[in-house]
């Protein structure tokens, strides 16, 4: 049986996360079928390739399709993981607990799924996010930067546990700029009590992106777009920003020490003493 494969690779941009696209079947590709239409997560030119090659040894296309996803890659955890966790962690940052008093700033929601390389879902995974406020602080003892004060009902810290569908959604604001980086969200992804994942979430379209540090040491075009993300009106009259972010993490937990890089963490006590913190 003849076997069709198309491949479109289109110039890669912030607006545009889904670089590589291509159609794989036994009757000449529609010019309406694409990769995203079974998923919407990027791939890696090299996976794509040995997909392709899987695809036409025999394997179904969906098992080609999920042996291509691509891991979100690793950034580094920052210097901001709150040294006191509030008491209010829902998913919910906007509101805490007994305060009647949103957070400052522009709303925004993101959400979607938690997957493996295979494409599955993953469940009873615990997500964690922290971020600046509307001020650019964060929920830290070092938190406040250049005579700043933090919206004290800013939640700052919320965690969320996946769904069967491995599905998480986070309610919160559009992270403040501070100095040296572009907006930003910090997420960690635990699983059987280890850390599996810690990565950063970037807003396309933000002209602090292509000066920033941390989101340009990830060298792959097709992995950078793949934690920059559209924040869009949910619907026309709404002012609240809406984006979806598959996260897909890997088999191996995390190294504490990596983690550490440039701006990350100070190490801890016995191995090199304190850093001063940086602005990541
Ligand atoms: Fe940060």
């Amino acid at each position: 049986m003849q076997r069709f494969i198309a491949l479109q690779i289109s110039k890669p941009n912030a607006r545009n996360p889904g670089p590589l696209r291509a159609s794989i079947g036994t009757s000449p590709p529609s010019p309406m079928t694409t990769i995203s239409d079974v998923f919407h997560i990027p791939f890696s030119r090299r996976r794509l390739l040995h997909s392709l090659a899987l695809a036409t040894a025999g394997f179904t296309t969906r098992d080609a399709l999920a042996e291509a996803l691509l891991l979100t890659p690793r950034q580094t955890e920052g210097p901001y993981y709150p040294d006191h966790l509030p008491l209010d962690q829902d998913a919910d940052l906007i509101h805490v607990t007994g305060d009647a008093t949103a957070a400052l700033g522009t709303l925004t929601q993101f959400g979607g799924r938690l997957l493996n390389a295979d494409g599955k879902p993953v469940a009873g995974a615990s997500i964690e996010l922290w971020q600046a406020d509307n001020n650019g602080c964060y929920i830290h003892s070092r938190g406040e930067q250049n005579g700043r004060q933090r919206d004290a009902h800013f939640q700052g810290f919320g965690k969320i546990t996946t769904n069967e569908k491995g599905e998480y959604r986070f309610r919160t604001i559009m992270p403040g700029l501070y100095t040296g980086r572009t907006r930003h969200y910090h997420i960690a992804v635990m699983k059987g009590g280890k850390r599996m994942l810690t990565t950063q979430l970037y807003i396309a379209g933000e002209p602090q992106n292509e000066r920033d540090g941390i989101l340009n040491s990830i060298k792959d075009p097709v992995q950078k777009l793949s934690v920059i993300r559209e924040f869009k009106p949910a619907h026309a009259e709404s002012k609240e920003l809406v984006a979806t972010w598959d996260i897909v993490m890997g088999i191996t937990p995390e190294d504490p020490e990596r983690r550490r890089g440039p701006g990350g963490p100070p190490p801890p006590p016995g191995k090199g003493g304190r850093r001063p913190p940086q602005p990541r």
